[in-house]
């Protein structure tokens, strides 16, 4: 069992990794419950569903409300019908929110949490590998709207999140290598000695890897140090940004294909290596690095290259509009070496370059 510390100016909360972080979670709630503070438990019902015995202890110390899986479920609708069920409850400005599931649910029970009385405290018990790596630390929590995925939300971090690795268990092969995807993205940007670790690996390894826990602790380190640095994302360079490796091309991936043809991390991952790319093109990096990061990514189980050509001027227009972008600027994670990024501005013309040398790999 690993605990990292995430910490923030204010406060700091722990991240609890391997087989009994649920344990500690139940010990908690009911904790809390001996002082009279309820607990809600927003719920993905497949999870509930592939760990009876666990969502039975769960539901002894909280009070579980289920919500459909799936993208659809972060939505406005949703978040105002949680919101008039806790207050059907309720519920009080001492209850606290967990959630129970993947990035889905908990973007949505964060946003909640954050909202709810103006902000009751927050746990997260995630059990996707994407979760466990990257959608639980870091507080950000939100809904989508018809505009745009994420469009709506708020900053607000967790009290402690429990990363219980044997829930990977019955997460889907697809859904796990997602999640590889940015693991291997913190190896890239800012953890050679992970990315080394996983390239002896060929990228490869399952929920019962002997490795697995030491990965997700490597990973969620690094965002945890990264977060307490720019926590509301507000340096100019750098800081939270860098975590976008990958994600300027792989949301362009998920907008020209539609959304749902790559889950997000496949998008990352084939951008990922578009990003190698475009570093090459600006003299950063080298052939053999390139082929290393694609290695991985593939021995992960990952794609990495796209199942159907788009037109680079798509690509770049729907990067132009990426919510992340500041006055159309192209801006891009760009890699120095493997474990060192900074982010920078580069010319249409250098990306569309960068485009073509990446439809000749
Ligand atoms: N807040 C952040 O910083 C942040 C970062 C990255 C992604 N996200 C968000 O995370 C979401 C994606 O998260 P996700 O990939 O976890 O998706 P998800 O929550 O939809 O889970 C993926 C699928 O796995 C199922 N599932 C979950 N746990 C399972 C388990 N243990 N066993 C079997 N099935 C299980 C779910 O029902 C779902 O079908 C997106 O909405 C994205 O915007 C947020």
């Amino acid at each position: 069992m690993k605990n990292i510390k995430v910490k923030l100016a204010g406060r700091s909360y722990p991240i609890y990794i391997g087989a009994g972080a649920f344990d500690i979670a139940l010990a908690d709630f009911a904790k809390l419950a001996s002082e009279r503070r309820r607990v809600f438990c927003i719920a993905d019902p497949a999870v509930l569903k592939a760990h009876p015995q666990k969502a039975e202890r769960l539901g002894k110390v909280t009070e579980i409300i289920a919500v459909p899986g799936g993208e659809k479920t972060k939505s406005v609708a949703m978040f105002g019908r949680l919101c008039s069920e806790l207050a059907g409850k309720r519920a009080d400005r001492k209850s606290a929110i967990t959630a129970f599931g993947g990035g889905v649910v908990g973007d949505l029970a964060g946003f909640v949490s954050a909202s709810y009385m103006r902000g009751v405290n927050f746990y997260q018990i995630p059990t996707t590998l994407l979760a466990m790596v990257d959608s639980s630390v870091g507080g950000k929590t939100g809904v989508n709207i018809a505009e745009g995925k994420n469009l709506v939300g708020a900053f607000h971090q967790p009290r402690a999140v429990y990363s219980d690795t044997p829930f990977l268990k019955s997460l889907p092969k697809r859904q796990f290598a997602a999640g590889m995807a940015e693991v291997v993205k913190c190896g890239i940007l800012g953890d050679a000695v992970l990315f080394k670790r996983l390239s002896k690996f060929g990228g490869g390894m399952g929920f019962d890897s002997p490795e697995l826990e030491w990965a997700i602790a490597r990973a969620c380190s690094l965002k945890a140090k990264i977060v307490a640095a720019d926590e509301l994302e507000s340096s100019p360079e750098g800081g939270r940004a860098l975590l976008n490796l990958g994600h300027t091309f792989g949301h362009a991936i998920e907008r020209c294909a539609g959304y749902g043809k790559y889950l997000h991390g496949e998008a990352v991952s084939i951008g990922t290596v578009m990003a190698a790319v475009l570093s090459r093109r600006l003299g950063l990096l080298d052939d053999s690095s390139v082929s290393e990061i694609a290695g991985v990514l593939k021995g992960a189980g990952l794609p990495v290259s796209l199942r159907k050509p788009i037109p680079a001027g798509d690509l770049i227009d729907a990067m132009r509009s990426d919510k992340k972008s500041v006055g159309g600027a192209l801006r891009f994670v760009t890699i120095l070496s493997i474990g060192s990024t900074r982010t920078e501005k580069v010319s249409e013309n250098t990306v569309r370059r960068a485009i073509a040398d990446f439809f000749k790999l």
